[in-house]
């Protein structure tokens, strides 16, 4: 197993880096205050692939997801999606390229309670006004996900995984470059959430989504083609295909 950062600077040009960042810091709050969440990050997500962002508590996990996708803005360095620096685009374009091309699941799971499973997923593409349900792949996904017989109820009327599995649905009907999952697995219990990480890992084998996912659980990373491990806001490992057991013992040496 390879446990040393990743030292490859990502292109952005090249059209398989889907995501990217380049000596990324931020920085929050000032003076005695100042805490650095990231700390001169350089990686790349490629296409097609199912990375894991493992570390300890506060290591700068999401404030890297965050960062990245705009949703947060870097102190210093670039995130990239695609070719395109985040920092150059407006508030109005960052929620375009957010809606267009990228997707979130996060741990609680964000759906609108007085809209069916069906209408929760379609929201994305019904909110923008110029897009048209695409009827195959919405069912090609509900079947994958196993959620096809629970589209005409509330969220209320479906179980913790079957609603996760409407939130990832809903993830990736606008066909994201890129979805980020903050700890998608956080709420749920074991055998829910290993059938969610069965449904992620075909959604990526059959359909070839791009996904970055930061979870706790070694059992989530095993799914992943690839795990990144930050430590104090910086890159401190990486392995491909990593075992239950690599995981674990990557973790304790960690924390
Ligand atoms: N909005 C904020 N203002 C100030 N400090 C913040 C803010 N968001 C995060 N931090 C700090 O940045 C550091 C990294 O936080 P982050 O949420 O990225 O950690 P994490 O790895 O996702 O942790 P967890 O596993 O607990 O979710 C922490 O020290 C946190 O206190
Ligand atoms: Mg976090």
């Amino acid at each position: 197993m390879k446990n040393t950062p990743t030292t490859t600077i990502p292109d952005p040009a090249d059209d398989d880096n889907v995501a990217s960042l380049v000596g990324a810091t931020k920085t929050f709050g000032e003076g005695d205050a100042a805490v650095t969440a990231i700390d001169d990050v350089t990686i790349g997500f490629r296409r097609g692939e199912f990375t894991a962002v493992m570390g300890p508590s506060g290591s700068g996990k999401s404030t890297l997801m965050y960062c990245q996708s705009g949703l947060d803005k870097l102190s210093s360095g670039k995130a990239y999606i695609g070719d395109v620096d985040v920092s150059t685009l407006g508030d109005q374009e960052l929620s375009v390229m957010r809606r267009s091309q990228l997707g979130f699941i996060f741990q609680s799971f964000h759906l609108v309670p007085a809209l069916t499973a069906r209408e929760n997923i379609t929201l994305p593409v019904d909110l923008d006004r110029v897009a048209q349900v695409d009827e195959s792949f919405l069912n090609e996904l509900t079947e994958v996900l196993a959620i096809q017989n629970r589209l005409g109820n509330r969220p209320s009327e479906l179980s913790g995984g079957q609603r996760q599995r409407v939130a990832v649905a809903r993830a990736m009907i606008p066909r994201p470059d890129v979805i980020f999952a903050d700890e998608p697995t956080g709420a749920l219990d074991s055998r829910t959430s290993g059938e969610l990480l069965k449904y992620l890992r075909q959604a990526v084998d059959a359909l070839g989504q791009t996904i970055v996912m930061v979870t706790h659980d070694a059992v989530a990373a095993s799914y992943c083609d690839r795990v990144v491990y930050v430590q104090d806001g910086q890159l401190v490992g990486e392995a491909r295909h990593p075992s239950v057991d690599d995981v674990l013992d990557k973790i304790r040496e960690l924390s």
